[in-house]
């Protein structure tokens, strides 16, 4: 939650800034702000509401500092409005912005983030949660420091006055030690010239190293438009930056030398590319992000998964007797798939957890116990303390995660990468599809380590190939969908209905509709129906059923009767050639022929695309629904 970026180096720091919060936007969007050191002061701005609120209060006619016309950068030119920003010198060349999702404190311009002292001297954003901040607010107002915000964040700013020797890395050293919970920060002292610092703990935080500049932010996607080199702090760490020299220390104050890594993502990747929306975008590209997940790791003559990232893991993983898959929101959804998966197909007992509940039940765990972190940011904080948790206990930890050299890709033992490519509307769609690829890939390796046969293992492996296309297919029918969304946009309660492999389906699909559109909807695993939920079922509250021809088709066709006896509308997912179903169903959508446990990655498309449709008939900000943010870095 939460965006942060700050900039020191050759070129002018504000329009770097902003076109960095832009692209972080989607991480927090309810406040943001800016602080940039310039000859005369620090010009600071921050507005209530999204980026371009920001961006106009920048170029209004008052801007708090006047100065000659700022040279924007050659790489935002023709992108961006050029005449973006009045009122900073040249040579402002060091800040930091912030993007943010309100934890302490209302969105408002006071609460919004930089956060500085009484002076007005250090400046700083931060992500994360000061757990202790109200004892040591107590501490500070005693001392006789001036709070003007209800946030965590400004305790950090007055305690750093307060220790301040003229040296802001020193007083930064003995600030951490005080702090409790997590922060990634991002802060500087307008007294110390060129000079920029970093540090985190529990929320991330990337230096990208370009030719004569750095850029500091919470995620890759506002450093890739510059540079592909980036270091990965780690908890505990501080960067201390100065144009293109920074030195790394480690909490107890040592140099650290550090390993530089390269993003493989690239820009486009990162941006609409004439798409209306991010999530239609990255709809649309499931056939290439499958293709992606699942490209050389596979041996189809030999019916097996070829994971060169649990190599490392490979003992453990063949004495494995029990699994807990541990994530949150969609990624959970994968992994409950992911379930049926591994106990049908490798006889390996499977729990599924929210991974915030995870803590707090006591688990039997050991070191025959493996756990899957299952996460597209790999920054969820619930996640993430749940790998800590499992591995505390002695059990082996992997991941399933996206973004590359993300926290949980860097605290689990060994893991694989989904490879979906940046995700950035907050309702998440590829990064499902490629969980579940990946899911099905584990549960060939763990299968054919144990009771799979070659023939199942090549079954498996060659209908996994051929998804791409037959994902191709069900995207074919987008206009239907739109045309179905068309008929039901004003309804405002929806069942979402699923059994076996396609129950976590019926979840997520009622997990997108609401999220975007803000209907309410409800998923069912649909054995459930008759124990309460059709009670609500009528001619207003339609049910989306998603039942392709597989072994529990019966049972979804004999309470699809129930439904219709009822007056219940049925908008219907099924397999392609299945006529039976016109006589239940009102709307009939068709997904090609794969095997019943691969069927979850045809069925999510269709709900994708009618929650998509949904929420745009309704008027909706798709990419950024309101109260929600990307990565959830808080508990
Ligand atoms: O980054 P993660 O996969 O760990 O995120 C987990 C959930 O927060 C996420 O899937 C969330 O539920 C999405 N907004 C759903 O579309």
């Amino acid at each position: 939650m939460c965006g942060i970026v700050g900039y020191i180096g050759k070129n002018q720091a504000l329009p770097i800034l902003l076109d960095g919060l832009k692209r972080l936007e989607y991480r927090g969007y309810d406040s943001s702000g800016v602080a940039v050191k310039t000859a005369d002061g620090v010009f600071s701005v921050k507005a209530v509401g999204r980026i371009v609120e920001l961006e106009k209060k920048i170029n209004s006619p008052n801007p708090s500092l006047e100065g000659g016309q700022i040279n924007l950068d050659s790489r935002l030119r023709g992108n961006d409005k050029g005449n973006l920003l009045k009122g900073v010198n040249a040579g402002a060349n060091t800040g930091i912005a912030h993007t943010r999702w309100a934890t302490h404190g209302a969105p408002t311009e006071a609460n919004a983030h930089p956060q500085t002292d009484c002076q007005g001297k250090i400046w700083l954003a931060h992500n994360g949660i000061i757990e202790n901040y109200q004892e040591l607010k107590i501490r500070l107002i005693a001392k006789g420091h001036k709070f003007t915000s209800q946030t965590d964040t400004e305790v950090i700013a007055h305690l750093l006055e307060d220790l301040y020797d003229g040296d802001l890395s020193r007083a930064l050293i003995k600030v951490l030690k005080i702090l409790k919970g997590a922060y990634g920060l991002a802060l500087f002292h307008s007294d110390e010239p060129n000079k920029l610092f970093a540090a985190k703990f529990g929320s991330p935080l990337v230096l990208g190293l370009a030719d004569g500049e750095i850029i500091v932010a919470s995620d890759v996607s506002a450093i890739i438009r510059y540079t592909k080199q980036v270091i990965y702090l780690k908890d505990g760490e501080i960067a201390e930056i100065s144009g293109q020299d920074f030195k790394i220390f480690d909490a107890d104050n040592k140099q650290v030398n550090k390993n530089i890594d390269q993003i493989e993502w690239d820009s486009e990747a990162a941006e609409k590319g004439g798409w209306p929306h991010f999530m239609l975008k990255e709809i649309f590209e499931q056939p290439k992000s499958i293709a992606n997940s699942i490209r050389g790791r596979y041996v189809a003559e030999a019916g097996r998964a070829k994971l060169g990232g649990l190599e490392s893991a490979a003992e453990r993983i063949r004495g494995i007797k029990k699994i807990i898959i541990a994530s949150c929101g969609t990624a959970r959804l994968a992994g409950l798939v992911g379930k049926y998966m591994i106990e049908e197909y490798a006889g390996i007992p499977c729990e599924v957890d929210y991974a915030h509940e995870f803590r707090y039940r006591k688990a039997i765990l050991d070191g025959e116990t493996a756990l899957i972190a299952v996460s597209q940011s790999g920054e969820t904080a619930d996640t993430l303390a749940a790998v800590r948790e499992a591995k505390e206990k002695g059990c082996l930890t992997l991941g399933i995660v996206n973004v590359v050299g993300s926290s949980i890709a860097r605290a689990t033992e060994a893991g694989v990468y989904s490879h979906s490519g940046p995700e950035i509307a907050v309702a998440s769609t590829k990064a499902f599809t490629s969980q579940v690829a990946i899911l099905c890939l584990l549960t060939v390796m763990f299968g054919r380590q144990r009771q799979m046969s070659l023939a199942t293992g090549q079954r498996i492996i060659s209908e996994l190939a051929s998804l791409p296309d037959k994902i191709k297919q069900v995207l074919a029918l987008n206009d239907e969908l739109k045309r179905i969304a068309e008929k039901y946009y004003q309804f405002k309660n929806f069942a979402f209905l699923g059994r076996k492999y396609n129950h976590p389906v019926a979840f997520e699909g009622a997990l997108k509709l609401k999220e975007i559109s803000y209907i309410h909807a409800e998923g069912f695993a649909a054995g459930e129906l008759k124990h309460g939920p059709i009670a609500m079922i009528d001619e207003n509250f339609p049910s989306f059923y998603i039942a392709p021809v597989d072994s529990v088709y019966e049972k979804n066709y004999s309470n699809m009767q129930e439904i219709k006896a009822r007056g219940g509308k049925i908008i219907a997912i099924t397999t392609a050639g299945d006529e039976k179903i016109k006589e239940v169903a009102d709307e009939v959508i068709y997904i090609p022929k794969t095997l019943e446990m691969l069927t979850p990655i045809l069925t999510a498309v269709p709900s994708q695309l009618f929650a998509y449709h949904m929420a745009m008939l309704n008027g909706r900000d798709v990419d950024k629904p309101r109260n929600l943010a990307k990565s959830v870095t808080v508990e």
